[in-house]
């Protein structure tokens, strides 16, 4: 596991994008592993910039998200559809059956994950998955739990991920229970993943997860079993590593 250390949220936001283009550069068949939440903005608004510069051509590029809660229209505004459409894909020139999110919507959720399972095995591998990391080490929606799932599922959110995701709600309780998250075997086929961090409130959680051990509580950690994975950290998420 290699960890880059950068001076703030932008360095790591263009360091991430850069690597993304260049990845589509070599080929333009790349398959994209994409995540939601605060972290990636920057990085997506950076490939909007390269995009617009004529740098990097999405055309042939086909994405999967991470995750997508359970029960949200997919107009409504924290639907994770909703976040890429608006911050990346409406701005870009991606085809739309290139793109593959899990649809919280669907009326029988498990046959939703086995229907992206299955686009997964037909597509992927994914060449380079973007993480962000939760404060309780959750990775998509893969929480601390006795036991991981290796492919995609339905999961319920801990207390601790609906209180750190209800500062996009009105209050806690418009935060879904439940959401489905492609499992950890999933992510650790992926050629190469990154792993975003930055900002004070990540740094115990990267702490930990770069000196621990390998642990299920702590589903990042997990990571460590790969043999291509860089952490990209600003300062303050890396402040508290020795
Ligand atoms: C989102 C996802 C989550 C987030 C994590 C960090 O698709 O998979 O694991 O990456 O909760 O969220 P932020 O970036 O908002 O701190």
């Amino acid at each position: 596991m290699r960890i880059s250390v950068v001076s703030n949220y932008d360095e790591m936001s263009n360091l991430a994008a850069e690597y993304i283009v260049n990845q589509i550069n070599i080929k333009r068949e790349s398959v994209l592993g994409l995540a939601t939440g605060s972290t990636p903005l920057g990085m997506y608004k950076k490939l909007i910039e390269y995009y617009k510069a004529g740098k990097v051509d999405f055309s042939k590029v086909t994405t999967f998200n991470l995750d997508e809660y359970i029960g949200l229209d997919k107009e409504n505004e924290q639907s994770y559809i909703y976040f890429m459409k608006n911050n990346l894909f409406n701005h870009i020139n991606i085809k739309e059956e290139n793109v593959f999110i899990p649809d919280g919507t669907a009326k029988d959720a498990k046959a939703e994950c086995e229907r992206y399972n299955k686009f997964l095995e037909k597509l992927g591998p994914i060449d380079i998955q973007i993480l962000g990391i939760g404060v309780n080490g959750h990775i998509g929606f893969n929480e601390p739990s006795k036991d991981l799932t290796l492919r995609t599922h339905v999961t319920d959110l801990t207390e601790d991920t609906r209180k750190a995701n209800s500062r996009f709600f009105d209050d806690i309780s418009k935060v879904p229970q439940r959401a489905i998250t492609m499992g950890i075997g999933d992510i650790m086929r992926a050629e190469k993943i990154i792993l975003l961090a930055s900002g004070k409130s990540k740094a115990p959680i990267i702490k930990h997860m770069v000196e621990s051990g390998v642990s299920t509580f702590i589903p990042a950690s997990i990571l460590k079993l790969h043999k291509n994975v860089e952490i990209i950290a600003d300062s303050d998420a890396a402040s508290l590593i020795e």
